[in-house]
Formats: C-alpha cells, sequence, structure tokens
C-alpha cells in the first residue's frame, strides 16, 4: 500500500515537473543570469547586432506592420531575458531562433555584449499605430483600460520597469503588440509573466485592441527618440 502511494505521488510530481517549463517566467539558472553579471563590449555588440540588423534593421526600429518589433530603446535586462529565453525554447520564435543560436553568435557573452549595443540606439519617430486616434472614443477607453488594468507594471507611459523585467511598450508597433498580447493571454508565449495573463483574461478581443491602440499612441520621451524618421545608423553605412 506504502508502496503504490509513493507510487502515485511521484507520477503526480512528475506530471508538474513536466508542465512547469511550458510556463516559465523567470527560471532560476538560466543564461540570463549569467549575461547579466557579465561586463559588455560594444565593439563585438556592434558585430554581432550585424546578424540581427537583417530583420530588425540597422537602426533596431523593425517594421511598422509588426513583423519585426522594435528593439532600439528597449530594457537592457528585458532584452536578455527574451534572447535566452527565445534560445532556451521559452518563446517561439521559429523566424529568428536559427539566428540567435549560441553556434551562430556566441554564448552569454554575445548577449551582453549586443543588448548593450542595442541599448544605445534612438528610437523610431515613427511606430506603427492603432487606428484610433486622440480625440475619439475608442481612444479614450483604450486609455481607461490602459490606466486600470496596466500601469501598475508598464508604468504611466509605458515606460515598464527595468529591474522587474517589466517590457518598455511605448513606442511600439501596434501590430506587433497586438500579436505579443494575444499569444499572451492564450499562453502560446510560454515565458509571459503569470500576473499579467491573470490580469487580462476577461479581455475581450476589442478590448484588446482598444488597449494596445492606446499604448501605440503613447508618446515616447523627445531624448529617446531619433532626430528624423529618415535616420540612418551611421555604423551601418
Ligand atoms: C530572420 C529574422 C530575425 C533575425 C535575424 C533576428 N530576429 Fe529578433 N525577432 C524576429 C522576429 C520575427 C521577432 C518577433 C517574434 C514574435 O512575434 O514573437 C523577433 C523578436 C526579437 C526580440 C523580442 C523583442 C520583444 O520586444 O520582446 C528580441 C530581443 C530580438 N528579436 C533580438 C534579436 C537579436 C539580438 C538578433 C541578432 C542576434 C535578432 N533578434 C535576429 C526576427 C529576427
Ligand atoms: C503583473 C504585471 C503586468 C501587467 C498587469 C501587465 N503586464 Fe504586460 N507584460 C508584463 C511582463 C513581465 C511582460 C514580459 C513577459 C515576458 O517576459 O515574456 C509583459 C509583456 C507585454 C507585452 C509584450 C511586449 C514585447 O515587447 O513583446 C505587451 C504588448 C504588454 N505586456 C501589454 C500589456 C498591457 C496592454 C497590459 C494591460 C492591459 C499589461 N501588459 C499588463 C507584465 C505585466
Amino acid at each position: 500500500m506504502m508502496k503504490r502511494i509513493a507510487g502515485i505521488s511521484i507520477l503526480v510530481l512528475a506530471g508538474l515537473g513536466l508542465s512547469t517549463p511550458s510556463q516559465a517566467w523567470l527560471e532560476a539558472g538560466s543564461e540570463r543570469e549569467e549575461a547579466l553579471k557579465l561586463k559588455p563590449d560594444l565593439e563585438n555588440g556592434m558585430d554581432v547586432y550585424e546578424v540581427c540588423a537583417a530583420c530588425h534593421l540597422p537602426e533596431g526600429w523593425g517594421t511598422k506592420d509588426g513583423t519585426f518589433p522594435q528593439l532600439a530603446g528597449q530594457h537592457r535586462t528585458v532584452l536578455i531575458k527574451q534572447l535566452a529565453d527565445i534560445r532556451e525554447g521559452n518563446r517561439d520564435n521559429p523566424t529568428m531562433y536559427p539566428f540567435a543560436q549560441p553556434e551562430a553568435i556566441g554564448g552569454p557573452q554575445a548577449l551582453a555584449d549586443v543588448t548593450a549595443y542595442i541599448e544605445k540606439l534612438p528610437m523610431n519617430p515613427d511606430n506603427g499605430k492603432g487606428p484610433w486616434p486622440e480625440g475619439t472614443p475608442e481612444y479614450e477607453e483604450g486609455k481607461k483600460l490602459y490606466e486600470e488594468n496596466c500601469v501598475k507594471c508598464h508604468g504611466k507611459h509605458g515606460e515598464g520597469n527595468a529591474e522587474k523585467f517589466y517590457p518598455r511598450i511605448q513606442g511600439q508597433h501596434y501590430k506587433y503588440m497586438l500579436r505579443q498580447f494575444k499569444w499572451i493571454e492564450t499562453g502560446k508565449r510560454r515565458n509571459a509573466n503569470p500576473d499579467m495573463r491573470k490580469q487580462i483574461e476577461n479581455f475581450t478581443d476589442r478590448d484588446q485592441e482598444l488597449v494596445i491602440n492606446y499604448v501605440s499612441r503613447i508618446p515616447v520621451p523627445k531624448e529617446d527618440l531619433a532626430p528624423s524618421k529618415d535616420w540612418k545608423n551611421p555604423d551601418f553605412d
């Protein structure tokens, strides 16, 4: 009898063990922790970034249609976490996966270096926006949803929180954010924050569009923006 109970509890534990890696928010002992401790080498960061520029563009601005996210201006901690998660298979990204592997760009030092390079890039002054401009009722509805559900983590202006790995979302492309929001809600983005998932579980499709429309229209502080939307990254001229 004892033996059987022990057997069952081992099965239950094994079951729990299996479900943990599929929803991993801040795993201990990951490459993230290692990369965060290293001193970045900006020169090497620029060399590594050449691979990334093929999709995220030399300016790190991504594309307005949301296929590629803007990386410029994102907190370095967030960039390191997301890269480590993608490399560990906690966040699906089949397009980028082969280019982000240690064989392609190097180990934790490469993560430390490339994120230090990206962090200093000025942001896109012309990000992809949702359909409803300021002054419309939809904009106001989105603003209200944002204030009630998002401010406590992403901040009043979508500035995020570097220490807590909360992404900066101001200035990000509308379509990219909408896709991520849905993937976080449905659990497809497996590294998502469980408290955010809880917060948004009752959001309808329309609520999602309204709140992300608002986020896409939050102004980015001038000092973080490139001088114009035609600015080119001189490192890659
Ligand atoms: C072949 C195209 C491609 C290449 C090359 C590429 N990426 Fe990506 N990257 C993507 C796509 C597509 C996404 C968004 C995936 C999604 O929708 O979840 C992404 C997402 C990211 C994210 C997550 C952004 C966020 O806001 O969470 C980071 C960080 C990132 N890439 C960094 C890099 C770095 C650093 C490199 C170079 C080592 C690189 N990428 C190379 C296509 C690429
Ligand atoms: C409990 C804190 C919390 C709350 C509340 C929260 N978020 Fe998040 N959000 C996060 C974290 C943490 C991530 C990054 C998850 C990860 O590591 O993959 C994230 C990711 C995102 C992303 C993807 C960003 C990217 O660059 O890929 C978007 C968009 C987003 N949140 C929007 C929202 C909106 C809009 C709300 C309110 C309706 C909200 N979040 C509420 C913590 C939160």
